[in-house]
């Protein structure tokens, strides 16, 4: 299969991606399930934009940095803060249905997140990357230059180190086609990484089935660097409930007025936090831990019954339906809520137009790190970045791709020879269960030297055995997310070791203060020793 541009992935950042190339150039977008079946769509909160008279691009850089704890790289933030307002008006061009306000001066309702210190949340109701996503998917499936590539996983790039070739050149991928199980090669001068993030590396997580780390994993193994690991976001209100898979109760819900309560009622942010409830989610993700922890609890309350149930049934219509249907009423008590892994700030190292360190590779949206979030992403940053970074990587590619008619050289096709049917799938489902059990315990909210430690030794021994696994057996959508997961995990742990500091998301209580200087954890297979690699030595497969 031959494109102009490959890309990984149709979130909100692959899409924006496909959608800007379109007009001039043959576009391949591969998902492993279905177009909206990421975690875009699951976004409730919104797209932070200055768009109030009282705001500015430069107030909002300012609480990006803040939030950042100083490990925000200035040019990755400003690039993508003023690009934001042509991000949404491109968005608004092609139909998206955000919240109004006829009140307001811009026309739109804005509403407040943690770490904003003023309205700056453009949204549609509570479900804007529904709302968005369904319209770029419906465009992009009825655009005649996007082949959209459904249940594709993604397996491993195809580059110059791979085929022997000098150069380091990204030249496709191979992709395991779920249907017919049989695996396709894919070329393209320009492949774009938007897998989206690796929530499912931790039992409890905001993110849907498909945040396995695909796209880290895959950059990783083909030699590029990932940064700021560690930095894992930890969502503060994530609905408890037995039934309740990953449904989060979205901060826009403190941002109109709900309060963190203990089970007596009583209040515990400003304990904490000057700004209570609307501090950054480091601050309020560890406070709520804290409570749970020192008072054998479950879960602490997120009340917002004060309000009108009109104003709720209006802005939460979402929320309070889902609520409902576990027999929670939010008009009249309060929601039971725990945090849980919501959203990786580290990534793939891009520049400000996602070109990866291979020649010809891109990544975009939570795949990647641009250095936007530092140690600590703003709230409602992430839709923002998804839709300028993905139309930055088209500009980039539309820019470049005259200059470089380089020439693909044949690929290789997949070779399944050495390989048998799997004799014992609970090596999976274990591995995969032990692995998120043991990132959750070790590798939480609040970490420690000895913590790390052990989670490395398990990592290397579930890697043999994965890494065995793999070399032996036919591959199946189970064991691709395993083995991507498995070395997102390990880059996690390492980047955790590698900082001898607490700062932003991170939080070890063996260093529990912040260096004055901030500096990001860059991994390189060429220059990390300490980080052992998903390339397995007994490999019998030669694709790898
Ligand atoms: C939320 O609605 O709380 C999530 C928004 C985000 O993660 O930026």
């Amino acid at each position: 299969m031959e494109f102009d541009v490959l890309i990984a992935g149709s979130g909100l950042a692959g899409l924006s991606a496909a959608l800007s190339l379109a007009e001039s150039r043959r576009v391949a977008v591969l998902t492993k399930r279905g177009a909206t079946d990421g975690a875009s769509d699951w976004a409730q909160g919104g797209i932070a934009v200055s768009l109030d008279a009282s705001d500015s691009a430069e107030r909002h850089m300012e609480d990006t940095c803040a939030a950042g704890c100083a490990l925000c790289d200035a040019a990755a933030v400003r690039f993508v803060i003023e690009h934001s307002r042509s991000a949404v008006e491109w968005l608004m061009a092609r139909g998206a249905p955000f919240t109004r306000d006829a009140q307001a001066a811009s026309g739109f309702h804005l509403t407040r997140e943690g770490g904003h210190r003023q309205r700056r949340i453009l949204h549609a109701a509570d479900a804007t990357g529904h709302a968005v996503m369904t319209l770029l998917a419906e465009q992009a499936q009825a655009h005649p230059n996007i082949t959209l590539f459904d249940a594709h996983f993604a397996i491993d790039l195809i580059h110059s180190a791979r085929l022997g070739l000098s150069g380091q050149r990204c030249y496709g991928l191979y992709a395991l086609d779920m249907r017919t199980g049989s695996v396709r090669t894919f070329r393209a001068r320009h492949t774009i990484l938007a897998t989206g993030g690796a929530g499912k590396a931790y039992l409890y997580t905001t993110n849907p089935d498909t945040a396995t780390g695909d796209g880290m994993a895959m950059a990783w193994r083909a030699g590029c660097r990932i940064a700021n690991m560690e930095f894992i976001q930890f969502h503060p209100t994530c609905l408890y409930h037995p039934y309740a898979k990953s449904f989060l109760i979205s901060e826009a819900v403190r941002g109109e007025g709900g309060v963190l309560k203990l089970p007596d009622g009583a209040r515990f942010m400003p304990a904490y936090d000057a700004r209570a409830e609307l501090a950054p989610r480091d601050i309020v993700a560890r406070a709520i831990d804290f409570e749970i922890k020192k008072r054998g609890m479950d879960c602490v309350y997120l009340d917002i019954h004060h309000r009108p149930a009109e104003f709720l049934r209006a802005h939460f219509p979402t929320i309070l339906a889902r609520c409902l249907e576990f027999g929670i009423d939010i008009t009249r008590e309060p929601i039971p809520v725990v945090p849980a892994a919501h959203y990786a700030c580290g990534g793939v190292v891009t520049d400000v137009y996602g070109r990866a360190d291979l020649a010809g590779l891109y990544a975009i949206g939570e795949t990647a790190c641009t250095g936007l979030h530092g140690a600590n992403r703003l709230a409602s940053n992430s839709l923002l970045e998804c839709v300028v970074m993905g139309r930055a990587a088209a500009q980039a590619i539309l820019a470049a791709s005259e200059k470089e008619r380089h020439e693909i050289p044949a690929l290789p096709a997949w070779d399944e020879s050495r390989v048998t049917d799997s004799d014992e799938e609970v090596v999976i489902t274990h591995n995969w269960d032990e692995l998120r059990r043991l990132m959750w315990n070790y590798v939480g909210i609040v970490r420690t030297d000895k913590r790390l430690a052990r989670a490395a030794h398990r990592i290397v021994r579930l890697r043999e055995e994965i890494d065995e696994y793999y070399a032996h057996f036919r591959i199946s959508r189970d064991l691709l997310e395993l083995r991507n997961l498995v070395d997102v995990a390990s880059l996690i742990v390492e980047s955790a070791r590698f900082r001898h500091e607490s700062r932003g998301l991170h939080f070890n209580r063996d260093w529990p203060e912040m260096q004055p200087k901030g500096l990001p954890t860059i991994l390189s297979r060429a220059f990390s020793s300490r980080v052992t690699t998903g390339a397995s030595a007994k490999r019998h497969r030669e694709n790898h």
